[in-house]
């Protein structure tokens, strides 16, 4: 099994984040803990580890995100990787660095592996036919075109899919493609990409996944492997976009063109080493390139064929990187039962968690590890992150280490009492305690840290129950000598406890570390050993975690359905109007009449001016359609008049009448014909 192999050092990277928008506690849950954790004790056991992470900003939808706002993708990708790299921070995430793929290291980087293997021969290339705006002059990414599903006939089905079916769709299926830049409809035109071959490297990737990671991978990312490789079929993949955001390419005559995201946003990991070497004199080549470098990519299920497929025939194929050893994907956290979504803000951002909940950076690291989806998804839900904090980090946690830290200074001044001589109880205490460090480290390399940090309160609950049998509180009158030895014995237990729960609460330990004036962390292989000397004094005791109420716990929940209500209110239909007398409504005189011909009006993005047989005469009516319909669309078209509506100068255009149209939820609009062909002129009732 490769894990076993003897390694020198260790280049852990977290999937880079997109910054076109704030990250939630699905990705802290799924990504950034598991992998902090991973990386806090790697350290703490004295290795050399490097912990590699940055935002992603390069793709499609942050260039509609920057259209949609009116910004530029630089300005978007800006915003977002400072609040990003905010979080990270507030949260205790401990990158080596945290980097950026729109940084010019990257950028050289990453043409410089794709020219490398261009210079191999190891892309193929390929002309195609792809869908072209004339009028904005460029190709359409897929998500820039849209059109009705051939599968469920949604209207606004994207290239790539469709958003109400769910089925992957190629640009091609789309009935009635549109783009989304100018509302026209696309031409095909032709153009060239490069693709990378995946299918000529099946048997590299039988041998090292299929064959080497039977045994030591997750069973869901070797599961999703083996079905690509087996089931799915390795196609080529087009490694090159016909876009203006990203990459260039680093060919002549391949202006327009640049890397697709997936395949520069994984050589990322490798630009922020190298950004991290120079910064800090080190020799970033080995953690890429020395096999006996330990490379780990923690990300979320979705990620897997591009980090253990894609990824690893890009390195291959540059010949001079090292692989995998493993990729310890999650799956999903649900939120409240439901799927996490940005779009109908179903989510606990961090960066609103952290307004909400100032100094509980802790309570949410240790819920989400707690309920991280590391075998199946999870659920989240706020009840069970107070119970945790209640009843787990207040009732165990912190009631030890206060207990213990007050008595202390109660009975001794604060300094640690020499202990007697030990029973059964107390040395099956510290025995218990020197055993931690392996039963959490080998759940950590196991990656398994929801076991790893049920292990380290374990740590506390035993700490705990001793003190609570032991209680000094009564023994003191009759026996001091006793309680020194049991507040002796629950020190270092509390020490051990501010060096094991370094990885997962961080905050926490380097408090408890202060309160017991531990000048010393020990390394990791030591932290279950006595590490307080008798007369050393410690600091006042404060508490660690406090309770949370249910106030602030539904203050959450609210927040969340305030969401949803806001989201189903925008699908709703329209409330009725009052209420209006039949006379009213026969005052209104509305005939079929036929649409004769249709033009924009100038300046205006929604009106058109369109003469109509009313079959009374031949009249114009103006009105605010342009979104919907083109000009050209609608001679000969048989619509409904209101006729008798007092007429009404709009543009400076004298409009005689209203045609009636129905308004989708979604603004578009649609005339309401006869279903059989009456004549202009008919009278509605
Ligand atoms: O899924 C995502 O959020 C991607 N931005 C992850 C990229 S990971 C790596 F390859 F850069
Ligand atoms: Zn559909």
């Amino acid at each position: 099994m490769n894990s076993e192999k003897n390694y020198k050092r260790h280049t852990v990277t977290a999937a880079l984040p997109y910054a076109n928008g704030p990250i939630h506690i699905g990705h802290l849950a799924g990504v950034y803990v598991p992998a902090d954790i991973y990386v806090r004790y790697l350290r703490m056991k004295g290795e050399d580890v490097v912990y590699i992470c940055g935002s992603d900003e390069h793709g499609v939808p942050i260039t509609i995100k920057a259209k949609q706002e009116g910004k530029t993708p630089q300005q978007v990708v800006d915003h977002y990787h400072e609040l990003i790299k905010d979080s990270f921070d507030r949260f205790g995430i401990s990158f080596d660095i945290y980097s950026r793929t729109s940084s010019p290291v990257h950028h050289e980087t990453a043409s410089a592996i794709f020219k490398t293997l261009y210079d191999k021969g190891a892309f193929t290339e390929k002309d195609s036919g792809q869908y072209y705006d004339e009028e904005s002059g460029q190709f359409l990414a897929d998500r820039y075109i849209t059109g009705t599903c051939p599968h469920c006939g949604y209207e606004k089905a994207y290239g790539d899919q469709c958003e109400n079916c769910g089925t992957s769709l190629s640009p091609t299926d789309l009935i009635n493609p549109r783009s989304v830049l100018s509302g026209n409809k696309p031409v095909m035109k032709k153009t060239r990409h490069w693709y990378l071959p995946l299918d000529q490297h099946e048997e590299m990737l039988r041998k090292w996944i299929l064959e080497s990671h039977k045994d030591d991978w997750k069973p869901n990312v070797y599961g999703q492997c083996r079905s690509w490789i087996d089931h799915q079929g390795l196609q080529p993949r087009a490694v090159t976009r016909d876009l203006t955001w990203g990459v260039k390419l680093p060919l002549e005559n391949t202006e327009g063109k640049v890397l697709y995201v997936w395949f520069d946003a994984p050589i990322g990991y490798i630009s922020a080493t190298r950004e991290w070497g120079e910064k800090h004199g080190k020799d970033w080549e080995k953690y890429w390139k020395d096999p006996q470098s330990k490379l780990v990519h923690f990300i979320g299920k979705d990620n897997i064929v591009f980090h253990c497929i894609m990824f690893p025939v890009v390195l291959k194929a540059e010949g001079s990187y090292i692989l995998p050893d493993n990729v310890p994907a999650n799956e999903f956290l649900n939120l409240e039962g439901d799927k996490i979504s940005t779009s109908r803000n179903w989510a606990v951002w961090l960066h609103e968690y952290l307004e909400d909940f100032p100094g509980k950076e802790d309570v949410l690291r240790y819920a989400l590890c707690a309920a991280a989806p590391e075998t199946k998804d999870n659920d989240f839900t706020w009840k069970d992150f107070q119970a945790r904090n209640n009843n787990e980090l207040v009732a165990i946690f912190g009631n030890f280490v206060n207990r213990t830290l007050v008595l202390t200074h109660k009975y001794f001044d604060g300094t640690v009492p020499a202990p007697g001589e030990l029973q059964e109880t107390d040395r099956e205490a510290l025995d218990g305690m020197a055993a931690y460090p392996e039963k959490i480290g080998k759940a950590i390399e196991g990656y398994r840290f929801r076991e790893a940090l049920s292990q380290m309160m374990n740590l506390a609950r035993m700490g705990n129950r001793y003190l609570t049998e032991a209680e000094p509180w009564k023994v003191f009158k009759q026996d001091p000598e006793r309680v020194k030895t049991v507040l002796h014995t629950c020190l270092q237990i509390c020490a051990g406890m501010a060096a094991l729960s370094q990885p997962f609460l961080p905050h926490t330990a380097k408090k408890l570390q202060k309160m017991l004036a531990m000048n010393n962390i020990p390394q990791w292989e030591n932290a279950g050993q006595s590490q307080l000397q008798q007369g050393h004094t410690i600091n006042k005791a404060e508490l660690l975690f406090e309770k949370i109420e249910d106030e602030s716990i539904k203050g959450q929940v609210d927040k969340l359905l305030d969401s949803r209500k806001n989201n189903e209110a925008g699908k709703k239909v329209a409330p009725q109007k009052e209420a209006v007398s039949f006379d009213d409504f026969t005052r209104m005189d509305m005939r079929i009449a036929t649409i004769l011909e249709a033009e924009k009006v100038p300046k205006t993005k929604k009106l058109l001016k369109m003469t109509v047989d009313s079959g009374i005469d031949k009249r114009t009516v103006v009105a605010g359609i342009a979104e919907s319909y083109k000009p050209e669309e609608l001679t000969g078209k048989k619509v409904v008049l209101l006729a008798n509506l007092t007429p009404r100068k709009i543009k400076g255009i004298e409009s005689h009448g209203m045609l009636l149209m129905a308004e989708n939820k979604d603004g578009s609009l649609s005339f309401l014909s006869p279903e059989k062909p009456f004549e202009n002129g008919s009278t509605i009732s």
